[in-house]
């Protein structure tokens, strides 16, 4: 990517500027990892794999913590590719293990297919998990049968998704089910108290969808390639009046490069440049937030080394 020395100069002396009037949400970039990955317990019967899954771990951590699941609350997980963040939330919302547990005993004991239980035994709550692509249900959706929710899939873009459909399809389910989002025009819409979207490695334009959602109480996203972001969907485009901001989402990307090599000064001022584009976008949208009347923060929810994108931004009406 060529950069000139003109694009460097305002980029830089952008930031300084937009720097100046919020430090405090800036410096929120120099925090320290607070790794939550204590393990949750379950009564699903297989191993998980252990890197998502800790990630997934201490995003859901977090978010308790910051008293997401204190009052009931309606879940969609966007862009939930195998669901692994949407059965880790799911798994710490089931505090009675012991009704999985016994009764996958008693399958384990009296039946030859081993291992998985009936998804009915008790009445559950919906977990929406929105994804473009079809097919991924097969890896995490069969364990939701060992906590308190059902996975309900809704397959389509995150664009054509709101409040009104989440309480179009909150209706009472006996087991996971896969819906196309523009297949529910007909169906009873049942009111819901609270809406939290959560996302992991949420692609950043589909971030930009989602935190313009009307009628969400609560965001929980940890952020994604900012590079593959449409200047056109971005929420706070005032902020960054004047800037090119495709350029910087581009740029972003150099936040990532070059590993663990001794930089040489070119390197190293790309990687400056990439991360502080980076910290403009997402202020712009702590900022957007906050102006639609969210408590808003950012939390380093794993290391570098675990994850190259390790930012949770939360937000809270
Ligand atoms: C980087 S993957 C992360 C998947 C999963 N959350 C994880 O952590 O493993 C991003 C996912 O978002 C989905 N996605 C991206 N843009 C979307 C959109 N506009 N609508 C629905 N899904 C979208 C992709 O299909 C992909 O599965």
């Amino acid at each position: 990517m060529n950069i000139d020395q003109n694009q460097i100069d305002v980029l830089l002396q952008k930031y300084d500027e937009l720097y100046a009037l919020n430090p405090e949400l800036y410096d929120l970039f120099k925090q320290n990892v607070d790794f939550m990955d204590e393990k949750i317990p379950t009564a699903i019967p297989f191993q998980q794999n252990q890197r998502h899954y800790s990630q997934a771990t201490s995003i859901a951590r977090h978010l308790q913590r910051k008293g997401f699941f204190e009052n009931q609350t309606t879940i969609l997980e966007a862009g939930s590719g195998t669901g692994q963040l949407g059965l880790t939330i799911a798994c710490l919302l089931t505090p009675n293990l012991q009704v999985y547990a016994d009764e996958l005993a008693r399958v384990n004991s009296s039946s030859t297919k081993k291992n998985t239980i009936p998804q009915n035994i008790r009445p559950k709550s919906s977990m929406y998990l929105v994804d473009l692509k079809q097919g991924l249900k097969y890896k995490n959706d069969r364990y939701f049968c060992f906590t308190d929710f059902h996975a309900v899939r809704l397959i389509g873009n995150l664009i054509g998704v709101n409040r009104q459909t989440i309480q179009t399809h909150n209706v009472k389910r006996e087991q996971n089910q896969t819906l196309n989002i523009d297949s529910l025009i007909n169906e009873q819409t049942v009111l819901i108290n609270k809406l939290t979207v959560v996302g992991k490695h949420l692609c950043g334009a589909a971030t930009d969808i989602v935190l313009v959602y009307e009628g969400v109480d609560q965001f929980g996203i940890a952020l994604c390639c900012h590079a593959k972001c449409d200047a056109q969907l971005y929420v706070n485009k005032e902020y960054l009046h004047g800037m090119d901001m495709q350029f910087m989402f581009k740029l972003t990307s150099y936040q990532h490069c070059y590993g663990k090599q001794e930089l040489n000064a070119e390197q190293t001022l790309r990687k400056e440049l990439g991360f502080k584009a980076r910290q403009m976008l997402d202020v712009g949208r702590i900022l957007y937030l906050k102006s639609k009347g969210y408590t808003v923060g950012l939390v380093k929810y794993c290391s570098d080394e675990e994850s190259g994108e390790a930012w949770l931004l939360w937000a809270k009406k």
